[in-house]
């Protein structure tokens, strides 16, 4: 199988290339990336050279290219998006450019090159925050961030185009993913690299909001199982039903890095921040027999200790790009 993966050098894309270049020996990956502030090819240093990869520097929004690249591949994983609800409050056009029409030019690729299958990566967040209960695939959109708006656009054009044109599309709603490779500016990775700095861990609000985790390996095999079991037109829901408060996740770090709760800091909070997120996979384990493998806290500690042992990549990050100069214009009294 030819893969083509967009966003391949961020987080979770680097990680899937990973994934299936392991696990099937006779699949091929083009990486398509636009080398945004996320995407970071030492994610990828060891494939250099390998025979199976080749990476293309380019945008999701270049129909001339995307068209090129589609002649003749087989799939497509789109993990290519603006990813940050931070980011997203200060500056929603990005978002709307890649998340909503970076997602219909793949999807006019598919359709007219034929290609046999695309693979939305998308999020829990557009269904918006629960008090109780969890969402289905059938519970209606009500994203409440540009971020998750923009990613709902692109998911219902996922829906459109197989409706309206028989586009053959799969559309995956995560949990949050946590591991290796995680940009430091999402919550863990940054509480995780502030406290091996000694900084304080910025808790929004009350620090009670509560988010489902996933580590990045189980989401991996998710996606996996959507791409090669998950039926054509069809949604899934993808998360752990783990539910954590995230100052439950800080005290956890706090405790195995062996610090205490004068490393918290709270601040004020995010605007529109969703208090709640829970979704309900059932569909995704009964139907295409996936489980997760992780319990959350070894994961955590795998995650601690993969940052402990690979501070040259994050603190290449921290160095060189805006990530500080942005928290420190949200947050300008820490
Ligand atoms: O739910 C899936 C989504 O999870 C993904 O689709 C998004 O791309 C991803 O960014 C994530 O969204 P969240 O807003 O939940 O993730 P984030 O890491 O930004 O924040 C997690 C929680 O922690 C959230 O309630 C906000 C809070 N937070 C975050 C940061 C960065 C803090 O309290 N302090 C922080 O410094």
């Amino acid at each position: 199988m030819k893969l083509l993966i967009t966003g391949g050098a961020g987080f979770m894309g680097s990680n899937f290339i990973h994934h299936i270049l392991e696990k099937y020996p006779d699949y091929s990956v083009i990486n398509l990336d636009k080398l945004t502030y996320s995407g970071n090819l030492d994610n990828l240093k060891d494939l250099e050279g390998n025979s199976r990869y080749r990476f293309v520097e380019g945008d999701i929004c270049d129909a001339t290219l995307i068209n090129s690249l589609t002649v003749d591949v087989d799939v497509i994983v789109n993990y290519a998006a603006e990813t940050h609800v931070d980011r997203s409050i200060l500056a929603p056009l990005d978002f709307v450019r890649t998340d909503v029409m970076g997602t219909q030019t793949l999807l006019e690729a598919v359709r007219k090159n034929k290609v046999k299958k695309m693979v939305q990566i998308s999020t829990d967040e557009v269904f918006g925050s629960i008090e109780d209960g969890k969402f289905t695939e059938e519970s209606p959109f009500e994203p409440n961030s540009p971020y998750a708006a923009s990613k709902a656009g692109g998911d219902l054009l996922c829906r459109a185009y197989h409706v309206t044109y028989d586009v053959p599309v799969i559309v995956t709603h995560s949990c949050n993913f946590f591991g290796p490779y995680h940009y430091p500016e999402k919550f863990i990775p940054l509480a995780i690299t502030n406290l091996l700095t000694g900084k304080k861990v910025p808790v929004y609000g009350d620090g009670n909001q509560v988010r489902e985790w996933i580590y990045t390996k189980d989401h991996c095999s998710a996606v996996d199982a959507t791409l090669h079991k998950g039926k054509i037109g069809e949604v899934y829901n993808i998360s752990t039903e783990d539910e954590r408060k995230n100052i439950d996740v800080i005290q956890l770090l706090l405790q195995i890095l062996g610090k205490d709760e004068s490393s918290i800091e709270y601040v004020t909070d995010r605007p529109g921040h969703d208090r709640r997120y829970a979704i309900d996979s059932s569909k995704l384990r009964n139907d295409l027999g996936w489980d997760p493998e992780y319990k959350f806290e070894d994961a955590l500690v795998k995650t601690v200790t993969w940052f402990q042992n690979n501070e040259s990549w994050w603190k290449k990050i921290i160095e060189t790009t805006d990530y500080q100069a942005y928290f420190k214009k949200q947050y300008p009294t820490l």
